[in-house]
């Protein structure tokens, strides 16, 4: 079966301090009231990384990740960050493709490729974003743009890597808008990238990858979107700021 996987993406949000409360509650909360399957994933900024991972070591359920990683090993990359050192903080996930890289840095799929193989090498596991803008889904094209972005992104790799792969759909214009895709319309999509890998690799690999919705992803609606067959957890960013709010969305997925 696979794995569910709730994740707070805390984007460029919380000092050090205020991190280490977010984390330090969330851990308690989740000891005392969840007793579900899901992994929690605390993926908070790269200066952060190292203190998150070593304060969530004695609860097996939590795991740690990064925002983002070069597509190089090593070198002369000023302020960029690698997937090694990324693991030799103790993470287990690193987010490629946020739309918000996209949008502001200039990410395109293929330079998102290489960073795919980075994160594959270093043993860590990529999620890797993909969505529709608003104007993409009105004119009809959102299917096309999904299956470059996830053609382009991925499919260069081997089976067995791709087995390694989570995958998040995350609408553009549901990110921090308080807009959520409807359960049909995120399982729509979820289908359609599970077909895919399908189509491109075979449908038993495709039926272990692990799909994640993103998109005002809230206590309220998140057990209605987890109910949906393909939806394998969420990609979380504001609602993941505050201890109650994200605790409860864990809570959603049994
Ligand atoms: P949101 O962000 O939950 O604030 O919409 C989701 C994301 O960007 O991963």
């Amino acid at each position: 079966m696979r794995k569910k996987i709730i994740a707070g993406n805390w984007k460029m949000n919380k000092d050090l301090e205020e991190g280490m409360g977010l984390v330090s509650e969330i851990s308690n909360m989740l000891r005392d009231e969840y007793q579900g399957s899901a992994e929690v994933v605390i993926i908070p900024p790269f200066l952060h990384v190292n203190a998150v991972s070593k304060l969530i070591a004695d609860n097996p359920r939590l795991k740690s990740g990064a925002q983002n990683c070069s597509n190089h090993k090593s070198g002369a990359y000023t302020g960029e960050i690698s997937a090694g050192m990324i693991k030799s903080c103790a993470a287990t996930y690193v987010i490629i493709g946020h739309s918000e890289r996209r949008q502001y840095f200039g990410e395109h799929n293929q330079w998102l490729a290489q960073k795919i193989d980075a994160v594959l090498e270093a043993g860590l596991t990529p999620i890797y974003c993909c969505g529709e803008t608003l104007e993409e889904r009105e004119s009809n094209t959102h299917f096309a743009v999904l299956e470059k972005q996830i053609s382009e992104g991925l499919f260069h790799l081997s089976p067995e890597q791709m087995m390694k792969t989570v995958v998040a759909y995350e609408p553009v214009w549901a990110i921090g808008t308080g807009k959520t895709a409807s359960t049909a319309q995120a399982q729509e999509i979820h289908a359609f990238i599970r077909g895919l890998i399908a189509a491109k690799y075979d449908a038993s690999t495709a039926s272990e990858i692990t799909i994640q919705y993103g998109g005002s992803v809230k206590a309220d609606n998140a057990a209605e979107l987890f109910s949906a067959p393909d939806i394998d957890g969420a990609l979380v960013g504001g609602a993941a700021l505050q201890s109650r709010s994200f605790v409860d969305i864990v809570k959603a997925m049994a």
